[in-house]
């Protein structure tokens, strides 16, 4: 008796525990929303290291082979971050925040760092610069005069890539995903380089209310549907190779590649006084975004999450998603009585799995799940920190421009000159080249009429 009591006790004890650590934190008040956050911002940054001895500020430890997280990571992981500033009044990571992005400006003022050359993406660097685009929107704070300003550092990551030099006749048109030509990755024009590029357009046309950035993301966006990388039920596919004039295209669809369409289209229905050209076009894109990337209302990456073969990035588009489609309802406010609901539904769940670790509030990487997968990292962290914060967006003040109280100082040169490196190009090693960037891995991972040898080459 009394020994099998002893047996049954550290069972009955685990039980407990397990209890006790299920109860997921809370968003049914705007106070247990912020302290939601608050958690998961401090869970994220467990993940950064940038600010002890010896270590590179900006980045998350990496890249591949030296941690698991590429360059742009960093860049997405800061936007993350201004957001949660933003929605909470939080001022705790400001600090890090400013000299996480101002380290990696690169000695041109572009986000195009040498350390990165051999792996840089238009995506890469668009990242950056949607984080810098993002500080300019909400009046984050503006750093120092005599460093790099956060509209400028948008406007010379944009005016690096509308370049001649970035866009060749290959395909019609577009951006190739990979910046220096000896880069694996060179020959292939995907959406989400060209998304950024876009959505970046389409937010400088609104924030200095200026018709050249509007042209350039008009033309984007015709170049994208025109070759089929969006095609007329608004799917969004990863890329083509310019060895086949983009018609081999890779069909795997990431919510990303939607959240950056969808943002950018809602800046561009913004800046254009509600044209309806754009707002059926978001129409369109909320309809299919809802239907592809979310399961019974909660986020669902489709083209890995089934059988969980999603690569470091994948792991964290959840949380552009969430963010991106937020920020949409507050510019294109006839979307919000579709997309809201949603969205609050989705974070419910993405919290409910936040029950890992020894904290008992660690996300996982499933939300349609209901429970802690095990999965754990900063993507998965900044996921559910995106949608949770996102939650404040009826208290929030929409994006600013120059005329309503936008504090950023721009640069109209910015960016200039920048491109020399692409004629020499740094050395290359191997480590550097197979993990290449946003995507590649992603050919591996998925099923869907992929072109392997893209990414298993080297
Ligand atoms: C580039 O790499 C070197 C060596 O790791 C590091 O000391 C430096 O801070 C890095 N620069 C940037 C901008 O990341
Ligand atoms: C390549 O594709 C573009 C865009 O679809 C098209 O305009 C062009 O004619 C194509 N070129 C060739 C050689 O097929
Ligand atoms: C543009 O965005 C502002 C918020 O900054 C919003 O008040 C306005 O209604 C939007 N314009 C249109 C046409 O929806
Ligand atoms: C609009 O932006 C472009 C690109 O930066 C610049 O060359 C042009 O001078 C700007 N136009 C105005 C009216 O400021």
């Amino acid at each position: 008796m009394a020994s099998s009591l002893l047996r049954i006790l550290p069972i009955a004890l685990l039980f407990t525990g397990d209890l006790i650590s299920a109860q997921s934190m809370s968003i049914d008040s705007d106070d247990n929303v912020i302290s939601t956050a608050k958690t998961l911002a401090a869970n994220a940054l467990t993940y950064y290291h940038g600010t002890e001895p010896g270590q590179t500020p900006g980045i998350l430890p990496g890249p591949p082979p030296a941690g698991d997280y590429y360059w742009w990571e960093g860049g997405a992981l800061w936007g993350t971050m201004i957001d949660y500033w933003h929605y909470t009044g939080d001022t705790t990571y400001n600090d890090i925040v400013t000299q996480a992005m101002l380290f990696q400006t690169g000695p041109n003022r572009d986000y195009m760092p040498p350390n990165v050359t051999a792996s840089l993406g238009n995506d890469d660097q668009g990242f950056w610069g949607m984080s810098a685009m993002l500080a300019a929107e909400v009046n984050f704070p503006n750093p120092p005069s005599d460093q790099p300003q956060w509209l400028a550092l948008a406007q010379a990551v944009f005016h690096t890539q509308a370049d001649p030099n970035r866009h060749d006749d290959t395909c019609g048109g577009g951006l190739r995903w990979q910046i220096p030509f000896a880069n694996n990755g060179y020959d292939y024009k995907n959406s989400i380089a060209n998304g950024c590029f876009f959505n970046l357009g389409a937010r400088l046309a609104r924030y200095l209310h200026n018709q050249t950035y509007a042209d350039w993301a008009e033309k984007t966006w015709d170049w994208v549907t025109s070759i089929g990388l969006m095609d007329g039920d608004y799917r969004i596919y990863d890329g083509a190779h310019v060895e086949t004039n983009c018609t081999d295209i890779n069909r795997a669809q990431f919510s990303y590649n939607n959240a950056v369409y969808l943002l950018g289209a809602a800046y561009m229905y913004n800046y254009t006084d509600g044209d309806q050209k754009w707002e059926q076009r978001i129409n369109g894109l909320v309809d299919a975004t809802i239907r592809d990337f979310f399961h019974n209302n909660v986020a669902f990456e489709i083209s890995c999450e089934e059988h969980m073969t999603c690569t470091t990035d994948m792991l964290s588009f959840k949380g552009y998603l969430h963010r991106w489609m937020t920020t949409m309802t507050q510019i294109a406010p006839f979307t919000a009585a579709k997309v809201l609901p949603v969205l609050k539904q989705s974070a419910q769940a993405a919290v409910s799995q936040c029950t890992g670790g020894t904290d008992g509030k660690t996300c996982g990487f499933e939300w349609t799940s209901g429970k802690f997968d095990g999965s754990m990292g900063a993507g998965q962290t900044m996921n559910v920190l995106g949608a949770v914060s996102s939650l404040l967006v009826d208290k929030a003040q929409p994006p600013v421009t120059q005329e309503s109280g936008g504090t950023s100082q721009g640069d109209p040169n910015a960016g200039q000159d920048s491109d020399s490196f692409m004629n020499t190009p740094a050395p290359i090693t191997t480590g550097d080249r197979a993990g290449a960037g946003i995507l590649t891995a992603l050919v591996l991972a998925s099923c869907v009429g992929t072109f392997a040898w893209m990414s298993i080459g080297d």
